[in-house]
């Protein structure tokens, strides 16, 4: 009678009177005569009371059989109370042991290393900690649908084994039948452009590829990214939809996920002060500052890691640096008329450290130059013929960009590893489990 089962979530409207819940042990303690067993069943926690006197001595029995991770049934009568977490206590009558699980569990109450953890990430998502981060993660990616549907913008879904490469990073590479060689995608942009010729305003919201050797803290090897394309948008409606979707995000966890950061014990202060406009500095000036600040990076270069972190310290907000080189770029990315050295592109970067949590760029509509950049980074050209089309059969201005859920999450919820903000994650060293 599977229908008697209550989820802890859900028990308070249930206080008054008896109800079976199932789920994992966390905590036992036993005085003797009197027991309690917390329990987790992912959407909460509950303590449930054993009085050896009251129930029948098999229960008591059973309990004293009990470990940590045991999966468990209990029944009994529920009771407001305040200390509980969740507000309600059980005073169980009866218990029924599901899955027993030896005492060797590897994750015990002490700090273990990170590696230990990923190693054993498949029972370290059991973790207070760990369900915070994925009810946020889950909070964002709900918001971000919410924020393009009540826009108008159509979800596409694109391809995610490809002929064209649209970044510069890395490629995973696999044989494709007869085709030749197929790449996971990196990016789902060239396909979104398509769409948003077709359809006006899209997003894509999908798992993407980079077989990057870098082993930071804002690299995974797959990431999901969520890339919106608007035709007839330029690099100034661009930056503002940014600034609207990012706020937008922050105001939602805040919102809906006070308990889940208060669990990571986020400092949500600065989370607050994410409203728009972000600030807006151009590469050229950019450069200026950071030499200003004892940088030696040079005109030309692209912004590494410290020189990110620079800019931002000044701002208590995301901030965009707009108009890079055409060198550090990708070759889609239009060129600047008032400064051809440059393209109409942006960087978000995010406070407190997280660094680009977004690129994005209006794109080159000029078809004989976006030939040139296509042949200029040595990109074989058969395989932009469809994504040249779009320049032929009447050619559009359009602008989007791509924002980084793990980062932007992590970001959130003020983990310093994007790794924990992914449940299974796919790292350069790392493929399971
Ligand atoms: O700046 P990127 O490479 O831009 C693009 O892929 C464009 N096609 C987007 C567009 O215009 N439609 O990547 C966009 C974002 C970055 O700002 C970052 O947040 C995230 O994707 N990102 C990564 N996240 C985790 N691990 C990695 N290896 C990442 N590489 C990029
Ligand atoms: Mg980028």
């Amino acid at each position: 009678m599977t229908s008697s089962f209550v989820r802890i979530e859900a028990l308070r409207a249930h206080v008054g009177r008896v109800a079976s819940v199932r789920g994992w042990v966390t905590h036992l303690r036993s005085s003797g005569k009197v027991a309690f067993i917390v329990l987790r069943d992912g959407t909460g926690v509950l303590q449930s009371v054993i009085v050896k006197n009251n129930v029948a001595p098999e229960v008591w029995e059973r309990f004293q059989q009990l470990t940590v991770e045991t999966s468990i049934a209990v029944t009994g009568e529920l009771r407001e109370d305040a200390r509980s977490p969740g507000g309600v206590e059980m005073s169980a009558v009866a218990l029924e042991i599901i899955g027993p699980s030896p005492t060797d569990y590897p994750i015990q109450p002490k700090e273990h290393g990170v590696d230990f953890l990923l190693d054993h990430r498949h029972l370290w998502l059991r973790s207070r900690r760990q369900r915070a981060i994925a009810r946020v993660r889950n909070e964002v990616e709900q918001a971000i649908h919410d924020f393009f549907y009540e826009r108008g913008f159509l979800r596409v879904d694109t391809p995610i084994l490809t002929a064209a490469i649209g970044e510069r990073s890395g490629l995973f590479a696999t044989e494709y039948f007869d085709e030749g060689t197929a790449f996971l995608a990196q990016t789902g942009q060239l396909y979104g452009e398509a769409a948003a010729a077709a359809f006006g305003k899209i997003y894509t919201f999908g798992p993407t590829f980079r077989a990057e050797k870098s082993k930071t803290r804002r690299h995974l090897t797959e990431f999901w990214m969520i890339e919106p394309e608007v035709a007839w948008n330029d690099s100034n409606d661009n930056m503002r939809l940014q600034e609207e979707f990012v706020a937008y995000l922050v105001r939602r966890a805040l919102d809906r996920c006070a308990e889940e950061l208060k669990e990571l014990e986020r400092d949500t202060s600065p989370l607050e002060r994410v409203v728009p406009p972000f600030p807006r500095i151009a590469y050229t000036e950019a450069v200026e500052i950071l030499k200003k600040k004892g940088s030696t990076i040079q005109w030309g270069d692209d912004l590494g890691a410290e020189d990110e972190a620079l800019l931002v310290e000044d701002h208590d907000r995301p901030i965009f640096i707009f108009n890079y080189p055409k060198e550090a770029k990708a070759f889609y990315m239009k060129e600047n008329p008032e400064d051809p050295r440059t393209v109409l592109c942006d960087d978000c970067l995010a406070p407190e450290g997280y660094g680009e949590i977004i690129g994005g760029s209006q794109r080159e509509d000029d078809y004989d130059k976006l030939v040139q950049r296509i042949k200029a980074e040595g990109l074989p050209m058969a395989a932009y013929g469809w994504y040249l089309d779009l320049r032929k059969y009447g050619t559009f201005t359009h602008a989007g960009f791509g924002l980084g859920l793990e980062r932007t999450v992590a970001w959130i919820c003020g983990t310093p590893h994007i790794r924990e903000v992914i449940a299974f994650p796919r790292l350069m060293n790392r493929l399971a489990p």
